[in-house]
């Protein structure tokens, strides 16, 4: 395929994150991968230079494995980023990475007691907002919004507060979002422009938001 993101470097962000309460325990939510590994696995197929930074998943991909870094927690997962964003072209940070994580880690596994506990939360690092900082110029950075409510409102303040120059709203609905293997999505780029998608695939879905990005930016991104 004839694409102008053929060895274009790209950073993808995939899965959920575990933040552990003690080694047995941990919060996270139900993201299965599938939308990232279809960037990832579409990406590859056009001959871009893909690193997938992935949470646990429990999915069969034809990506490449030694292209999959494999993390837990959103500090991993930062951490991991960190390795290749600066010589990256293009990021698309699709995880779910969890916001909060507990404040303390036990190294043993916690006792039941016979009352009310209280586990105590701190704010876990935000992985695309801190690339949203030191962003270049040349690079393109895709970020994703998965909400319920004042869905645009809520988008585009994400597009906005964490640099992203495109954001892909989805939702949590039935046969959308989490874990299935379709997805709706809207585009909403920053011109604040929004194009609405029908439900599709993921992997046809992962096809617009590539097409998208090609025809966004083809003459933005460096040769
Ligand atoms: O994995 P699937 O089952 O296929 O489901 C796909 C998906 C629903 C997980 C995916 O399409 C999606 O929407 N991913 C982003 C989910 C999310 O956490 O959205 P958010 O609105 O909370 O986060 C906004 C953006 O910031 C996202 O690009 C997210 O990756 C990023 N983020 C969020 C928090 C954080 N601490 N670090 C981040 O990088």
């Amino acid at each position: 395929m004839d694409t102008s993101l053929k060895n274009k470097k790209v950073l993808i962000t995939a899965g959920p994150t575990r933040e552990y309460i003690d080694p047995v325990r941990f919060i996270s939510n139900e993201s299965s991968g599938k939308m990232g590994y279809a960037i990832a696995e579409a990406l590859h197929q056009m001959g871009a230079d893909v690193i997938l930074v992935s949470g646990p998943v429990f999915i069969t991909s034809t990506f490449p494995k030694d292209r999959i870094k494999n993390v837990l927690t959103g500090k991993e997962m930062y951490l991991e980023c960190k390795k290749y964003f600066d010589s990256i072209d293009i990021a698309v940070f699709c995880a779910a990475v969890a916001d909060y994580a507990p404040k303390v880690t036990s190294n043993i596994k916690i006792k039941k007691i016979e009352s009310e506990t209280i586990l105590e939360l701190q704010k876990n690092i935000d992985i695309a907002f801190e690339f949203g900082i030191v962003k270049k110029i040349k690079q393109k950075s895709i970020g994703f919004a998965l909400e319920t409510n004042n869905i645009h409102e809520n988008a585009i303040n994400k597009l906005e507060k964490k640099n992203f120059d495109l954001v892909v709203l989805n939702s949590p609905n039935k046969n959308e979002g989490f874990g299935y293997n379709t997805n709706k999505i809207t585009i909403i780029d920053a011109d604040l422009s929004v194009h609405v998608f029908p439900i599709k695939e993921k992997k046809e879905v992962a096809l617009d938001i590539i097409n998208f990005i090609e025809k966004t930016y083809q003459e933005a991104l460096p040769e």
